[in-house]
């Protein structure tokens, strides 16, 4: 570690930068955002300048393997993460990288090993983990408030892009169109998956699911231009976990609600909880509880140890979430030792489900995990 405080590279220099990941490094006294990189170096440039970045620059393999930075932070589009996030371990920093690391979970499982042997920190962009919501049912789970868990049920859904006058990113718009492309179960499904995984405490054993298209024709930002995108604007599987739970997933950005559109519930023998991530009216996220004596849901206020310095329950999600995510990243590499939770082996893990669930649709049948190889 070079100095004091943990340097940190950002690559990317997007919306999802400016608006979760800088201002997260930035809330944290202990880590310093000392360049940012975008392949666009005007837009590097603008971030530096708004948000009081030393340096900015458009050369990325330059800015991974500098000697006077301890963390790369990928913000990239999706199709960008591995080949980064793997230059970045290669050279020997921790990494923070959005969501998915690669579409394959072979890539990430390879990547995780790699941070593995080096003694690196990995992280996910899973946000919703570490919701102050979210992180105080995680906290109740533990204490046995859910006892033996039966249903898990999950959802990510808003209405991002029902318009299809809104610029759809993050897809090829060269794939053949008659074969149905994944999209909300990849971008929508990763961090609900993980919840799950989370709060069930077991991986899946089998899984099935359906995927539809419901938005046919779509303006895509790579070409400027309203064109067929025969994607997966919805979906839902259903799970066996290997502890015997029983799990389901929902994602879609074209149903109606707001953002972040996140619902997780878990049903166990001696309690169950509702969390809902929907910023309604002001309020980011709500969490209610119920037991076999007093089964009418009631709400709980999220303790203040949940929440970073400065968060209350009326800031954005956007950089609530993050801050906390960053924080929780800072305190697993100061701290050293094993602790590394939202690493990269739980997005290998999320990212074989969604293989799997995606082997399901294209052959109709359930599908068993561990997928070979
Ligand atoms: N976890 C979440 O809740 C969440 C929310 C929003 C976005 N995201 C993810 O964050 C990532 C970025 O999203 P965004 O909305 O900021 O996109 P964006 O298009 O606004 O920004 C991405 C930026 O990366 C730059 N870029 C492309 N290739 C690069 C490279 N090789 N090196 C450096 N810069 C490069 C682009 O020029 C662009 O400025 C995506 O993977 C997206 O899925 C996650």
């Amino acid at each position: 570690m070079s100095g004091s405080a943990l340097r940190v590279g950002v690559l990317g220099a997007g919306n999802w930068a400016r608006l979760a990941h800088v201002p997260g490094w930035q809330r944290d006294g202990r880590a310093q955002v000392a360049v940012v990189c975008d392949v666009d170096e005007a837009r590097a440039r603008t971030l530096a300048t708004e948000l009081g970045i030393p340096e900015a620059t458009d050369d990325s393999h330059a800015v991974v393997t500098r000697p006077d930075l301890d963390v790369i932070d990928v913000v990239t589009p999706s199709q960008t993460h591995f080949e980064l996030a793997w230059a970045a371990l290669e050279a020997g920093k921790h990494v923070l990288c959005e969501k998915p690391v690669a579409y394959d979970f072979r890539q990430t499982r390879r990547a995780a090993e790699v941070a593995r042997r080096r003694g690196l920190k990995t992280k996910l962009g899973f946000t919703f983990r570490y919701s102050p919501g979210v992180r105080f049912a995680k906290s109740l789970i533990d204490e046995g408030f859910t006892g033996t868990p039966f249903i898990f049920n999950g959802y990510e859904q808003n209405c991002q892009w029902l318009d299809p006058q809104v610029p759809l990113r993050q897809v090829d718009h060269t794939r053949d169109q008659s074969v149905l492309q994944t999209s909300s179960l990849e971008g929508y499904g990763a961090p609900i998956i993980d919840i799950g995984h989370w709060w069930v405490g077991a991986d899946y054993a089998r899984v099935v699911g359906t995927m539809r298209n419901f938005v046919p024709e779509r303006v895509v930002r790579a070409t400027g231009r309203m064109m067929r995108m025969n994607i997966d604007d919805g979906d839902i599987f259903i799970g066996e976990y290997a502890n015997g739970a029983l799990g389901s997933i929902q994602t879609s950005f074209v149903t109606i609600g707001n953002y972040p559109g996140i619902e997780a519930r878990l049903y166990g023998s001696r309690g169950a909880i509702i969390c809902r991530l929907v910023e309604e009216r002001g309020v980011a996220e709500t969490i209610h509880v119920a037991t076999p004596d007093d089964v009418a849901f009631r709400e709980l206020a999220i303790p203040a140890r949940f929440y970073p310095p400065g968060g209350h329950p009326r800031e954005s999600w956007r950089s609530l979430f993050y801050a906390n995510l960053v924080r929780d990243f800072i305190d697993e590499i100061l701290e050293g030792g094993a602790r590394n939770q939202g690493s990269f082996d739980d997005g290998a893990w999320v990212q074989e489900t969604i293989n799997a669930v995606e082997r399901s649709v294209h052959e109709r049948r359930w599908v068993e995990l561990p997928l070979d190889g």
